[in-house]
């Protein structure tokens, strides 16, 4: 019988998933205690910061409901987010660059016509953009799908105000590849604060703000989704965003006009 103890005891968790017949799986839980095991040791931890891990986990995971996701939020501000789409979404060097996701899409955006005002009250300063999406063999292309979301000047969503839909719509270009539409001037804002991650932020030192930014889903036949953002240039956190979000190529004007183009990948 082997004796378990802190030398052995990782080559033991190893061997009970031999038996794993999902190979991925396998790798990826070796893998991760492989890796837990070797922080455990590194850093000696006590069984008091053990036990304060597990609950800062519980309470994450209690702050979870339909409309927060807590733990998507630890994720991006340790950098896991935008790990994982820097190493899945890799663009020719002509297509526009990924950034993260993040948690205020919703899926029930309304379809709005070219020209519309997708702010709908929302407050902020008007911005008129002016978008192209083309293909990354230059063809414009018609009839992609865009959807738009930001934050308000307040640095809130509408999904944190109430179940009205406003600073979000859902457009298609026009025949040229092109999207006219208003929106506003969007402000930087921080996460937020009043969970686990909020305070793991205080605890480390760290500000909870993200530049000011405007989301896009770009959705066209025969090409690779986008998921990106556009930043406004001059924002004072771009080179802290809390979620590490920020790439050069996105960062762009934003007076009271927007023109940028967006171009993607073949499938
Ligand atoms: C956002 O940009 O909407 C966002 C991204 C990550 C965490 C929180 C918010
Ligand atoms: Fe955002």
């Amino acid at each position: 019988m082997r004796n378990i103890d802190e030398h052995t005891i990782t080559g033991a968790v190893l061997e009970s998933l031999e038996g794993c017949d999902d190979p991925r799986l396998k790798q990826i839980l070796g893998a991760l205690v492989t890796h837990l095991h070797d922080f455990v040791r590194e850093v000696q931890l006590t069984e008091d910061e053990w036990l304060q891990g597990i609950r800062f986990l519980t309470a994450t995971g209690q702050m979870c409901s339909d409309t927060r996701q807590e733990f998507i939020l630890l994720s991006d501000t340790l950098g896991v987010s935008m790990l994982t789409v820097a190493l899945n979404r890799k663009q020719s060097a002509a297509a526009t660059e990924a950034t993260v996701f993040g948690p205020f899409h919703v899926d029930d955006a309304p379809r709005l016509e070219q020209g519309c005002d997708i702010a709908a009250g929302a407050p902020g300063r008007p911005l008129d953009v002016d978008v192209v999406v083309r293909s990354s063999d230059g063809t414009p292309l018609p009839g992609a799908e865009v959807d738009v979301w930001q934050a308000d000047e307040e640095g809130l969503y509408d999904v944190q105000r109430g179940p009205h839909r406003r600073a979000r719509a859902v457009m298609k270009t026009d025949a040229e590849g092109r999207l006219r539409f208003r929106a506003i001037v969007p402000t930087a804002y921080p996460v937020p604060t009043d969970g686990p991650v909020g305070r793991m932020l205080v605890a480390s030192g760290r500000h909870p703000w993200r530049p000011a930014h405007i989301h896009f889903l770009i959705k066209a036949d025969g090409h690779e989704t986008l998921t990106t953002h556009l930043f406004r240039d001059g924002d004072p956190y771009l080179d802290s965003d809390v979620v590490f979000g920020v790439r050069r190529s996105l960062v762009v004007e934003m007076g009271d006009t927007l023109t940028h183009t967006f171009v993607l990948d073949r499938s």
